[in-house]
């Protein structure tokens, strides 16, 4: 289908994980061009750098002279290159209008420049954060649910999705996007919920739980959203939304006592803190979409995917370790 793709954002959580996912089961060649931020980690990759059919870029989504090097090789982009922490956008939003909106922005203008050498597609990872919040009774979000962001990061993905529709609709540019639900699997950074629960409750340290721990977040699991994006990439209709997600709503408590039985460790390791500011409620996705046009569904099961991550984050303990020496 393709010959060549440009994965941004490669050297991430999901990104690293795609990457193997097409190495593995497509024989598309794969340029991975990632900034190399502090969520950035070439060891998340080691496995494959060496692979004919990989190559490594270091540079920034908004480099314009980068990407229209690398578009003209590629017939796709697949975009994970963004800040994704909700609390590094509460403290400074900056670095996320910086890459979540300009960079977007420049990669279709990129694309428009390129004209008819353009690439066949352009699919864009979004998030379900993008929807704002629900409340306990409301039916899951819907690909035609009014966007509605209430953090930082959100207000930037939003602003992307929305200069990418003006994108589609103003100058034809072939794009799809994506929007997914808290993704968890192995080579996530260890400030996210999973892996900062996991890692703490191995150190017998403190597990810190905003308010009253009830928010509602529907999980998935990452080798589930990576097959999602690589059939919306292959099947899905240009200029289309899909939502994404695991189809399994958690309180954040749910999870961390269920870290800490995994670990036989005692809920005494359990910290409530000042809630997050704007902290939204509830999260959960209508996913009809993708498995009706897609043929996509999510296939591995909650309690045994989070059981295996909680295994290999017990077994790489030098990956996160190194991490956290390394820490920004
Ligand atoms: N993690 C989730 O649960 C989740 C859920 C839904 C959607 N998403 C989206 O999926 C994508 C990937 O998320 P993730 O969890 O893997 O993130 P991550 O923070 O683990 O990785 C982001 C990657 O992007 C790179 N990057 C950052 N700024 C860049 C720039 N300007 N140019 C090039 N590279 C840059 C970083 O170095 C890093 O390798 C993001 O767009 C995120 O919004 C994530």
């Amino acid at each position: 289908m393709f010959k060549k793709i440009l994965v941004t954002g490669g050297a991430g959580f999901i990104g690293s994980n795609f990457i193997r996912l097409i190495i593995k089961e497509r024989n598309w060649d794969i340029i991975n061009l990632d900034a190399l931020t502090y969520a950035g980690n070439l060891d998340n990759l080691r496995d494959i750098e060496d692979n004919p059919r990989y190559q490594f870029v270091h540079g920034r989504i908004e480099d314009r002279d980068i990407i229209r090097d690398i578009i003209s090789e590629a017939d796709a982009i697949v975009n994970f290159a963004a800040e994704t922490h909700v609390d590094r956008s509460i403290k400074d939003a900056y670095p996320f209008i910086t890459t979540n909106c300009i960079g977007v922005q420049t990669i279709i203008d990129t694309i428009r420049e390129a004209g008819d050498a353009r690439v066949k597609v352009l699919l864009h990872v979004s998030t379900d954060e993008v929807y704002g919040s629900l409340g306990p009774d409301d039916p899951p979000f819907k690909e035609t649910t009014p966007l509605a962001p209430n953090s930082p990061y959100a207000a930037s993905k939003a602003s992307a999705d929305f200069l990418l529709r003006a994108a589609i609709k103003t100058y034809g540019i072939p794009i799809i996007i994506t929007r997914c639900s808290n993704n968890y699997g192995p080579y996530q950074y260890p400030e996210k919920l999973m892996p900062l629960m996991t890692i703490n409750a191995m150190q017998d340290m403190p597990l810190p739980v905003y308010g009253d721990g009830m928010n509602i977040r529907d999980w998935i699991h990452v080798d589930d959203h990576c097959r999602g994006i690589l059939a919306a990439l292959e099947k899905g209709k240009i200029g289309d939304v899909y939502n994404l997600g695991g189809e399994c709503e958690k309180t954040n408590l749910e999870i961390v006592k269920l870290i800490l039985g995994t670990l036989n460790k005692g809920e005494g390791l359990i910290t409530f803190v000042a809630d997050r500011l704007g902290h939204d409620r509830r999260y959960a996705m209508n996913i009809d979409k993708a498995r009706n046009e897609l043929g996509w569904f999510p296939k591995i099961e909650f309690e045994q995917g989070i059981y295996d991550t909680i295994n290999w984050y017990r077994e790489n303990v030098d990956w996160w370790k190194k991490l956290l020496k390394n820490a920004k």
